[in-house]
């Protein structure tokens, strides 16, 4: 019985590689809908790439929600300097002909986990936490609905990416972080500590463009795009590639190895202000609200992306 799931996502070209790889394999995961966010560039543009996304895929009947324009409280940070000023450059994918779905993400979230069965449904989070914790606060009932949240997010071992101390999805929207990581649904977190170690070398690039079909064409285009800043960044072979890892987790769980451990969410210093606090040594007797991946099988996890890109369009 496949895995259903809902994917909320600010495309992000790392964040369709994700989609894609989910659509790819429906024998284990069933993509009820994808909701954007605005995270990586503005909620329109999320929009319209998911809806490109799907189109690229020939999925076309998933259905496209557009949640949050912004963070719970704080100004949007987007990350254009990273993903493009459309926030999929790269490829040149025609503007998306699917409709955008009418009501508000937030909404069909809430709707979805109420009338589904309890415990049946997994929320894929690639993006800033704000739809799930809006959700979470306009319909506590769903609380108790959610089967899991596999998101990627945090660091911890890796340390930050938008400041010395906080990962972008963390940073974007740290009070929804914290009301989601608070809520007692079972979480699992792919940090940058995995994601770090998942670099898109340039033969991993080449043996995606390698499958010859529109989509690794196109991957491969993508990637080369945002590859750019944090190889200027890192010095590294490849890049790192975040959101797949979410997906992967749920197609292959034993590519990852992590643990139970505490992990909170830093609200307030202007310094440290989306640190995930991670107290993986358990040196704190808090709760163990995470299950926090920290090392990933980077072959393995490459091996897994290109089987199932290789069975799209
Ligand atoms: O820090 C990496 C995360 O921020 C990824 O989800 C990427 O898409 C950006 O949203
Ligand atoms: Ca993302």
């Amino acid at each position: 019985m496949p895995r259903k799931i809902i994917i909320d996502t600010d495309p992000g070209q790392d964040d369709a590689v994700a989609i894609l790889l989910a659509l790819a394999s429906p024998d284990e995961i069933e993509v009820l809908a994808v909701v954007a966010v605005a995270g990586n560039v503005g909620l329109h543009h999320n929009a319209n790439n998911a809806r490109k996304v799907l189109e690229l895929s020939g999925h076309t009947s998933v259905p496209v929600y557009a949640g949050c324009a912004r963070p719970m409280r704080r100004q949007l940070v987007t990350a254009e300097h990273v993903h493009g000023d459309t926030g999929l450059n790269g490829p040149d994918l025609p503007e998306p002909s699917i409709p955008l779905q009418t009501q508000h993400g937030v909404d069909y979230i809430i709707d979805a986990l109420m009338s589904a069965e309890p415990g049946t449904i997994t929320l894929c989070t690639l993006g800033p936490l704000t739809n799930i914790a809006m959700a979470m606060v306009k319909q506590p009932a769903i609380i108790g609905r959610i089967a899991e949240i596999v998101m990627m997010g945090g660091a911890y071992f890796e340390v930050g990416n938008i400041t010395p101390a906080a990962e972008f999805n963390i940073y974007v929207d740290p009070e929804a972080a914290d009301v989601v990581l608070r809520s007692g649904v079972p979480t699992t977190m792919l940090p940058l500590d995995v994601t770090h170690q998942m670099q898109s070398t340039p033969a991993r690039l080449d043996a995606i463009r390698a499958l010859g079909n529109r989509t690794g064409e196109a991957v491969y285009q993508m990637l080369s795009f945002s590859q750019e800043f944090d190889l200027e960044k890192y010095g590294w072979e490849g890049a790192p590639l975040h959101d797949p890892t979410v997906i992967a987790y749920l197609l292959r769980p034993h590519l990852f190895e992590g643990r139970h451990c505490n992990v909170s969410i830093e609200t307030d210093s202007e310094l440290t202000v989306g640190m995930t606090v991670t107290d993986y040594w358990h040196v704190t007797g808090k709760v163990r609200n995470v299950n926090y991946m920290r090392n990933g099988d980077a072959e393995g996890f490459y091996a897994l992306l290109n089987e199932r890109l290789a069975r799209l369009p």
